[in-house]
């Protein structure tokens, strides 16, 4: 039973998280931007993506491949600022090509911004926004900068992705 890791990522926290559960399970990781990244290779799929304003940057990638994603096993992992919530999850569902994720196990992670890898325009973009941001914690979060990464809260996938060759491996 073969899988793989599919993550789109900017500044590295879903590459952290993607590198993590490569070395738990032995799956191997493909950025979707490598031209070697064909899903269609794989029996089932570990998608992770970031979250850049309200949106999946997985969300071009699931369209394009839309063929190769249909009828595999899929585990999808987000990672953002904001934690579960139904907010979140709305972001996720209107990220994907409708139906998708009704065939995936979705588990938000939490991530990691460091105002020293973003560029001035984006810290600007970030300040200007936190203005609007009602809430206080994200309105610090978006000026200052935050890290929440946190290598045991991938444990859920990992179990997932042993159910799934469990599974498989009986059938
Ligand atoms: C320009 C920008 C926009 C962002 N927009 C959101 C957002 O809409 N919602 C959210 O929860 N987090 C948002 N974040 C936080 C990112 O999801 C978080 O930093 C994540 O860890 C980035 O993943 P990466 O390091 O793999 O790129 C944003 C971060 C940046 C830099």
């Amino acid at each position: 039973m073969n899988g793989a890791i599919f993550y789109s990522g900017q500044y590295g926290s879903t590459e952290q998280y993607a590198k993590w559960i490569s070395e738990a399970t032995g799956l191997p990781i493909f950025n979707i931007k490598d031209t070697n990244a064909d899903p269609s290779k794989y029996e089932f799929l570990i998608l992770g993506s970031s979250i850049i304003y309200f949106r999946l940057t997985i969300n071009k990638w699931t369209k394009a491949n839309l063929d190769k994603l249909e009828g595999r096993s899929k585990v999808l992992f987000s990672v953002s600022g904001a934690g579960a919530s139904a907010k979140l999850n709305r972001w996720v569902a209107a990220s994907l090509p409708s139906g998708l994720l009704s065939q995936m196990e979705h588990v938000p992670l939490h991530g990691k911004l460091d105002h020293s890898k973003v560029s001035w325009w984006i810290r600007i973009i970030l300040w200007i926004g936190s203005l609007f941001n009602p809430d206080p914690q994200s309105r610090k979060e978006e000026r200052g900068g935050f890290d929440y990464m946190d290598k045991a809260s991938i444990e859920p996938i990992i179990k997932m992705i042993q159910q799934i060759e469990s599974t498989q491996a009986t059938t």
